[in-house]
């Protein structure tokens, strides 16, 4: 699968290596552009482009930047692509957002409804990236780390299962996108290392 992924810091960086370890082909991209990734392409051993041609390239489409800056994503390049959504808002990083301070929305109905045709997957946002390697481990194994996702389509969030269980880790649904807030900044389920039967437990406890 062609995995294009918006943002090159230690999430873009870390799941371009992890797909590329899993045989997929990906392509990083960031706001300065390709000539300030040029070591990167080498040392993770995918591509380079442009958010665009990042956006483009993609049969999934990860976004990974700082969540202030989410509509600087490309609409028309993703128009009926999977994205997933790894953002996490940080007030005093992303400046206060209202909406998501008052609880009105999420962080993650903030970018479907910047990208209103396409199919967004709030997935990979609940694990410190360190992590990925370390807590990497096969189907099927003893206390296997589960990852939450949510989303409103169902295929898409499929497709995403997958992905998890690919590099290394069982899925927790959530439910629709409106779910997100339960594994967002300070929630018990967030960055915690959980197997399948105990992260649902942890979601459960989230308090909005
Ligand atoms: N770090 C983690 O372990 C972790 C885990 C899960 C989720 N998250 C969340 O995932 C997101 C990314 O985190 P990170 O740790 O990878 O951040 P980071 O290391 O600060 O990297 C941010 C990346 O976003 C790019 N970027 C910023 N503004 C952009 C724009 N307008 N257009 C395109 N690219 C832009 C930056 O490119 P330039 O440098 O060229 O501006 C940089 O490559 C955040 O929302 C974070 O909260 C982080």
């Amino acid at each position: 699968m062609k995995i294009g992924i918006i943002g090159a810091g230690y999430v873009g960086r870390a799941l371009a290596a992890m797909a590329v370890k899993q045989g997929h082909d990906a392509m990083i991209s960031n706001s300065r552009g390709p000539h300030t990734l040029f070591s990167d392409a080498a040392v993770l051993g995918c591509k380079i482009g442009t958010i665009d041609e990042a956006a483009r390239f993609g049969d999934i489409v990860v976004v990974a930047i700082t969540l202030k800056h989410y509509t600087a994503v490309p609409v028309g390049p993703l128009a009926g692509k999977i994205v997933i959504d790894t953002n996490n808002y940080y007030p005093q990083r992303d400046d206060a957002i209202e909406a998501l301070d008052n609880g009105s929305t999420t962080s993650s109905e903030l970018l479907a409804a910047h990208l209103p045709e396409s199919k967004i997957v709030k997935a990979f946002n609940a694990i410190i990236m360190t992590h990925i390697d370390r807590d990497s481990q096969p189907t099927g194994s003893f206390d296997r780390r589960a990852l939450p996702l949510c989303g409103d389509d169902v295929e898409a969030k499929r497709v995403v299962s997958d992905l998890y269980d690919q590099f290394g880790f069982d899925t927790v649904d959530v439910g629709p996108l409106a779910e997100g807030w339960r594994f967002q900044t300070n929630t018990p389920a967030y960055c915690v290392r959980l197997n399948k039967e105990w992260l649902p437990k942890a979601l459960a406890e989230a308090a909005r």
